[in-house]
């Protein structure tokens, strides 16, 4: 088990990139593979979790050449994918495993999906019972509640199905599961969450129709849809999260991130913290495969704690760990409530990040659905937090959250257990050392 040593003393400086969204990578990947032809997928995600995903597609019979800036993908076409020989592990992804599982219900093999303890706690119950009333065959522990799951892949029929989460995961569960079904499927989701997979379907130019919350798709389309031969994977907004948040409480810093998604069903967190005080400014707009991206520049400001209601939920859900520090060292107290998904993330998002931050200094009650944070930024210690020995509980994002708020301690922060950084973003510390160089020269 590796760990992380951050050392404070420098500000942020300089330009960088991050790597290519994890979300649209994974999309990219299962598009490619059920497109007609030869594609290239550009500036991907080379994250374990979306190397899980590619290497499963290579068990469903797809070539995919990987090299260190593209993916060349031999998509098979809509019904080209063929009964892998043996267990197809997802890894730590809940975003891997539940698309396949609704992409695979529909096929005319069988496949056992399963993942690393972290996704064999995670609930499946929430796409399983949808998929099961299309006529989906799976069954898994705990009655289909839990994975490994065992999808015998069957004749689907639309259904219309109202999601009591806001949940990208099984939006895009069912509509491509939708995809192999007779008849439409609608599916209708309390509060929008991320639509990389709606982008995606009018990308590839695949009939689907949006009516506020409500996504619905006509089951196998009559013609496929052709492989685009370059498809760029626009920055990831969670991975520059972090940096966002470093070059904002770390006095002196300036930094840029270049090429960066902002979906606005993505960037909840430069709303909250621009609510808080950041400076943040999006620069040199433009577009790439159907997805809006910037270059983002933050300059360091000081934060003042704010309330974030279940409206802001969905499109931050992946940067809570990241705004509990930013939170920790505001002025004052940070509300967040409605964000009970947390405790089914990598960890239990709410609990991991109380049990983290409050020996650096932080006042953190736990609610169920959130956490009230009394930032350190008017006590004596002037918005420093204390250094500690720390750890991930095998949750990425917590790992590198915990590295940032070290950059503001008055001594070197130890994080324990962070080979799980791997899943999303294996260069996070050489990326940070070199702003901090950069803050040193
Ligand atoms: C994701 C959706 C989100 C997010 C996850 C990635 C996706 O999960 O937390 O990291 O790619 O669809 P939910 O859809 O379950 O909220």
């Amino acid at each position: 088990m590796s760990s992380l040593t951050v050392t404070p003393g420098a500000s942020l400086r300089g330009a960088i990139t991050v790597p290519g969204d994890k979300s649209i990578t994974h999309r990219a990947i299962i598009f490619s593979a059920l497109a007609e032809g030869t594609g290239t997928i550009a500036g991907y995600c080379r994250g374990e979790d979306c190397l899980n995903t590619m290497r499963a597609f290579q068990a469903l019979g797809v070539q995919i050449q990987e090299s260190p800036k593209e993916l060349t993908v031999q998509g098979k076409g809509l019904w080209g994918l063929t009964e892998p020989a043996g267990v197809v592990d997802c890894g730590n992804s809940g975003t891997g495993i539940r698309l396949l599982t609704g992409l695979l219900a529909g096929q005319d093999f069988f496949t056992v999906l399963t993942g690393d303890g972290s996704i064999r706690r995670r609930p499946m119950g929430r796409i399983v019972k949808p998929l099961r009333e299309m006529g989906a065959m799976i069954a898994g522990r705990k009655g289909g509640e839990l994975a490994p799951l065992a999808v015998t892949g069957t004749t689907l029929h639309g259904i219309t199905y109202a999601s009591p989460v806001a949940s990208a995961q099984i939006k895009s569960s069912l509509l491509l599961a939708a995809l192999y079904a007779k008849g439409t499927t609608t599916l209708i989701e309390p509060r929008l969450s991320r639509d990389h997979t709606e982008r995606l379907l009018q990308f590839y130019g695949l009939p689907f129709t949006r009516e506020g919350n409500a996504v619905k798709v006509e089951g196998r389309p009559s013609v496929g849809w052709q492989a685009v031969p370059r498809l760029t994977v626009p920055g990831d907004l969670s991975a520059a999260a972090f940096f966002i948040v470093g070059a904002t409480i770390v006095p002196g810093s300036d930094v840029t991130i270049q090429g960066v998604g902002v979906n606005p069903t993505r960037t909840g967190i430069l709303d909250v913290l621009t609510r808080m005080g950041a400076d943040i400014q999006l620069l040199n707009r433009r577009e790439e495969a159907g997805e809006p991206v910037a270059d983002i520049r933050v300059k360091s400001a000081s934060l003042k704690g704010v309330t974030v209601g279940s409206d802001m939920i969905p499109q931050t859900i992946d940067e809570f760990p990241i705004l509990c520090v930013a939170a920790a060292v505001a002025e004052g107290q940070t509300i967040i409530s409605g964000a009970e998904e947390l405790r089914v993330k990598e960890s239990d998002r709410i609990s991991t990040m109380a049990a983290e931050l409050r020996p650096m200094g932080a006042i953190i009650t736990e609610r169920p659905d959130g956490m009230v944070i009394d930032g350190v930024g008017h006590s004596k210690e002037n918005g420093r937090l204390s250094a500690t020995k720390g750890k991930s509980h095998g949750d990425h994002r917590v790992a590198m959250s915990l590295a940032i708020a070290g950059l503001t301690a008055s001594r070197s922060t130890i994080i324990d257990e962070t080979d799980c950084i791997e899943t999303s973003f294996p260069d996070f510390s050489e990326r940070l050392m070199s702003l901090l160089a950069g803050g040193r020269s």
